[in-house]
């Protein structure tokens, strides 16, 4: 994982600068270029035309993995085994890498997530204002750890280091949505608002990419917060 992490560090899967590439092996294929089918693989067994249709969009180079991977994850929400060893093929590599590279970046995840992502901010700010509390009471909630995903593939449940809004400690991200100075006592109440199976959050409780919480408990901060988490960050 070390080894793939430093390729990553080095520039050698990276993804930076890959969009005139890209957009050009697109123009290829769109002409009707044999290029792409000369660096597929010959047999394909899992959800090939939507797994082709992401990692075709690529070059079969290498440098490209990492956008790759970052699209299929994307697209399938994990990175399916078949999907791997099908980019290994196509890129030239070792699936290895691939899983190494999977592992080490914490937008990336070899199993499906849940519906819901819950993120439990346990940077210090969070920390200090017991957010390990609201880790022990979604433990009891949903039964599931930091890392699990419930059984029912509703929630998956990660703890991030800091959301950038430490005044609101602690927060919560819910799918896109920050909470705020989040209680014992609030947190049932942010669950049970996802636990709607009607498609969308309902109850009144968030409202998409917005802080809840700021202005008081239960209040509404106005002003979107930058979704910390970004693709490709570290897991650490
Ligand atoms: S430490 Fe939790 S938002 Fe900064």
């Amino acid at each position: 994982m070390v080894g793939a992490a430093a390729g990553v560090e080095a520039g050698t899967w990276a993804n930076a600068g890959a969009g005139a590439a890209v957009e050009a092996h697109a123009a290829e294929i769109s002409a009707g270029s044999s290029g792409v089918v000369s660096g597929a693989p010959s047999e394909v067994n899992y959800e090939t035309e939507r797994l082709r249709a992401v990692i075709w969009a690529y070059p079969p180079d290498r440098r490209y993995a990492l956008a790759a991977m970052q699209d299929i994850q994307h697209n399938f929400d994990y990175l399916p085994q078949a999907g791997l060893k099908l980019l290994a093929e196509y890129m030239g590599c070792p699936v290895v890498q691939l899983y190494s590279m999977a592992t080490f970046y914490k937008a990336l995840s070899l199993v499906p997530k849940g519906r819901h992502i819950i993120k439990v901010c346990d940077g210090t700010a969070c920390h200090i204002k017991s957010s390990q509390n609201l880790i022990d009471g979604i433990q009891r909630d949903l039964g599931i750890r930091p890392g699990d995903t419930t059984a029912d593939g509703q929630f998956s449940v990660e703890t991030v280091n800091c959301l950038g809004t430490c005044a609101l400690a602690p927060v919560l991200l819910v799918d896109g949505t920050h909470f705020g100075k989040v209680t014992m006592g609030k947190l049932p109440e942010i669950i049970d608002s996802y636990r709607m199976e009607s498609g969308d959050v309902e109850g009144g409780l968030t409202e998409g990419g917005s802080v809840v919480g700021g202005s008081g408990e239960g209040g509404l901060v106005n002003g979107e917060v930058e979704d910390s988490l970004a693709e490709g960050g570290r897991d650490e």
